[in-house]
């Protein structure tokens, strides 16, 4: 009886110290437990217990990872926090995102954007590998001028100006009538203007960024209509691996085989741990020689 007691106390006193945090807290939350972080992010399990919350931003919280995330772990720049403050703070804008500086510890960065540093000239894109974990692709300098971005929605707004709405949250007003809803579009960082269009077909060249393929890169072979459910698009990758995904999982980077990205190191392909371990013999083998 006792017992059930206390265990009951326990758990009034923890929902007291909750309400509690909860009117004593001002503004938004700032950090989150590390453990909560998505797994995306590949934190490693070192160096403390909080990490940045992202800020509102162009990309869901599941979908974006902070910058300070990204300064901190990915390029290795900075190993504390407030390192990472100094260089986001400097008055001369050390970092760019998509060619705008962005000093804010929490900003989201998602999917396909181009993260710039002036003062080492590097860029990266920010991308998935084939096990799901953000990475930074590093780009010449050609290819961090854009990006690409996919087509969420198409409509015609007040005065019947057309318009479109990209994955990254941009409004582009009269867009080339060719352009569909899941057309990916090349967006020119600076100008901020649509300089191609790839259509999301069969032959075109597409990556996975979202479910069990995620990372992964082939041709879009066919797509079988789903009445009521999702459509489903079947892909074949580079050494012939067939696969199948839900449609809002295809992103198209090609037109026809060509990428207009660089690929992350791992081609987009997947392996099994069987074809690893061969692929490592093989490399072992080759060097031998
Ligand atoms: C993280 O949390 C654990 C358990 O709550 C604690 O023992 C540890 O000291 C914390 N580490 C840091 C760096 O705060
Ligand atoms: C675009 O993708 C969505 C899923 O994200 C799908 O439901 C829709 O049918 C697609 N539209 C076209 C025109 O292919």
């Amino acid at each position: 009886m006792n017992s059930i007691n206390i265990v009951h106390n326990n758990k009034i006193f923890l929902i007291f110290q909750f309400f509690l945090q909860t009117i004593m807290a001002r503004g938004p939350k700032k950090h989150m437990k590390r453990i909560t972080a998505p797994k995306s992010w590949m934190l490693s399990k070192l160096g403390g217990n909080w990490t940045t919350r992202p800020s509102q931003g162009p990309h869901k919280l599941r979908e974006s990872i902070p910058l300070s995330v990204i300064l901190q772990h990915k390029l290795k720049y900075a190993l504390y926090a407030r390192e990472v403050q100094t260089i986001l703070a400097d008055k001369d804008g050390n970092i760019k995102v998509d060619g705008k500086v962005r000093s804010d510890f929490g900003y989201p960065v998602g999917l396909q954007d181009v993260i710039t540093i002036d003062k080492t000239r590097e860029s990266y894109r920010v991308l998935y590998d084939v096990q799901g974990k953000f990475i930074l692709k590093s780009i010449k300098p050609d290819e961090a001028k854009f990006k690409l971005v996919k087509v969420t929605q198409k409509k015609v707004g007040p005065n019947n100006v057309p318009y479109i709405v990209t994955s990254d949250a941009r409004t582009i007003r009269y867009p080339n009538p060719d352009i569909h809803v899941n057309d990916t579009l090349k967006i020119d960082l600076e100008t901020g203007k649509v300089v191609d269009f790839l259509k999301e077909e069969p032959g075109n060249l597409c990556y996975i960024i979202g479910g069990n393929n995620i990372g992964r890169v082939g041709l879009i072979q066919h797509r079988e209509r789903h009445l009521g459910s999702f459509d489903i698009v079947h892909v074949k990758d580079s050494n012939g691996k067939h696969f199948s995904t839900r449609i809002n999982n295809i992103f198209t980077i090609g037109k026809g085989k060509k990428s207009l990205i660089s690929l992350p190191d791992d081609n987009g392909l997947y392996l099994t741990a069987l074809e690893k371990k061969q692929a490592r013999e093989h490399q072992e083998e080759t060097k031998k020689q």
